[in-house]
């Protein structure tokens, strides 16, 4: 065990995986699991624990349909997966369920235990975990969401407190875990040119978007519980906007980047009314488990101030939803205009883009010389033509694989989690009214009333 709080290097030894049978384990973890087994990072056994009433074959097979539907199967990595997997099948609140556990354990003395549960059981299943002795010398992943407003944020970190130290905490964000996203950070801090500029002097203002052009995807009775705001703003998109804003840590280790993170939250004000559209598409109520009157939004349109030296008085935007043109989550820094000197150009703002996906890409927008004669320019984009390679790490794979071996660098601390809710707990839920959209349409009507200035830049993509 490491001192209190300190980061512990011990590798674990087991991964224990809670809610095998859900739907985040079928689309995403199996594929990752197998990518880590292809790569050699994974050499422990997986013990898969979920109430349905599997035995290791039945988990097997499921494991290798989750792949064949989501990844790229591949036999080998497979046989290497399939022979580190384990089961106990049981109820999460039964002692019986974590004596399996414990026994299918053996000499393991520092798993790892993944929660991809609903957060409702989190409680039980730490406390369990406690009193059976699993929870020593181990680490818990939990998945998002990390409670729905900062009382009950609060609330489970202290359950999670209570058996674990903060050290050996891991709270998922996978949006952490993309390489784009994780690039803005070092594409910052590896180039010196971009910190002269990356301030109030010159930045006019910022904009991040998500677009997603599909609908809730059945899900919609998780959907009515958390909404746009719970799913993607308070979460992923607080992450990048923390990335493009942080100060230059002090040291690379997990701690000084994280502190860091949490110093932009401390500095942005608590959202106001008038700082959030909230929008939902037409259609949303005849989803299956949403309610005919739903005021959940499937849309949000906000605007944030970072009250610190380097960002007051640049405003910070974020557009975010469901049924929008396309599916494309990108950044726009605008930069100030430049004086007017050429009486026939009109030489927009420079900006600088991070797209995070379908694709990535970083980017400079510029004016050059497009008619010497007449004397008019036209905008460019400079883009970086480095793609990573084929074989680069995914989101989960990144993220299992580093809180396996304790660095929580791509992780929410305790007080990062609680400062993101802090600042949109004013607007959760009814606070602001709901205005519908038409599907393939970029939110309401109303959400103009949060527009940066120069418009928002709609992402093209395939380019
Ligand atoms: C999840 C949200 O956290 O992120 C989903 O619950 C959203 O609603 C998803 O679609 C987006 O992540 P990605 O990696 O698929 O772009």
């Amino acid at each position: 065990m490491s001192d209190e709080g300190q980061p512990d290097p011990t590798p674990s030894d087991a991964l224990v995986f809670f809610g095998v049978a859900g739907d985040l384990a079928f689309k995403k973890i199996f594929p990752s699991l197998l990518a880590m087994a292809k790569r050699g990072r994974l050499k422990v056994p997986v013990i898969g624990v979920a109430r349905a009433a599997w035995d290791v074959e039945k988990f097997r097979a499921h494991a290798r349909e989750s792949i064949e539907a989501h990844g790229s199967f591949d036999a080998a990595a497979f046989d290497t997966l399939s022979g580190l997997l384990r089961y106990v099948g049981g109820d999460y609140n039964e002692a019986g369920t974590y004596e399996a556990l414990r026994r299918e354990l053996g000499a393991a003395q520092h798993p790892a235990h993944y929660l991809a549960i609903p957060p409702s059981m989190f409680g039980p299943v730490v406390q369990r975990l406690s009193e059976s002795g699993c929870a020593q010398g181990a680490r818990v992943i939990v998945e998002k969401p990390f409670g729905r407003d900062r009382a009950s944020a609060q609330g489970l970190n202290q359950i999670l407190l209570g058996s674990f130290d903060e050290a050996h905490i891991f709270r998922i964000d996978h949006y952490l875990g993309k390489q784009p996203v994780h690039n803005m950070v070092f594409f910052r801090f590896a180039n010196a040119f971009l910190e002269p500029v990356w301030n109030r002097k010159h930045v006019e203002s910022v904009q991040i978007t998500m677009a997603e052009n599909f609908g809730v995807q059945g899900r919609g009775a998780f959907f009515e519980q958390t909404g746009t705001m719970r799913d993607v703003v308070q979460n992923h998109l607080f992450q990048v906007l923390a990335n493009l804003a942080m100060e230059p840590p002090a040291r690379g280790d997990s701690e000084s980047m994280r502190d860091e993170k949490v110093k932009v939250l401390r500095s942005i004000p608590p959202l106001c009314a008038h700082d959030l559209v909230r929008g939902q598409f037409e259609g949303y109520r005849r989803e299956k488990g949403v309610a005919s009157d739903s005021q959940v939004e499937t849309f949000a349109a906000l605007r944030l101030h970072i009250d610190s030296w380097r960002w007051q008085g640049v405003p910070f935007y974020i557009r975010a939803g469901k049924s929008l043109p396309v599916t494309c989550a990108e950044v726009i820094v605008r930069l100030r205009c430049p004086p007017k000197i050429f009486p026939a150009c009109e030489a927009g703002a420079n900006h600088v883009r991070f797209r995070i996906s379908p694709d990535e890409a970083i980017a400079f927008g510029m004016t050059v010389m497009d008619n010497a004669e007449r004397g008019t320019g036209q905008p460019i984009e400079l883009h970086d033509d480095h793609r990573p390679d084929a074989g680069s790490i995914d989101a989960y794979e990144r993220l299992l694989g580093d809180a396996m071996c304790g660095d929580s660098t791509l992780f929410a601390r305790e007080d990062y989690v609680e400062e993101a809710w802090r600042i949109v707990d004013p607007v959760l839920g009814q606070a602001t009214p709901v205005h519908a959209y038409e599907p393939d349409t970029w939110g309401p009507a109303e959400a103009e009333a949060i527009t940066p200035p120069g418009g928002w830049v709609a992402p093209i993509v395939g380019m």
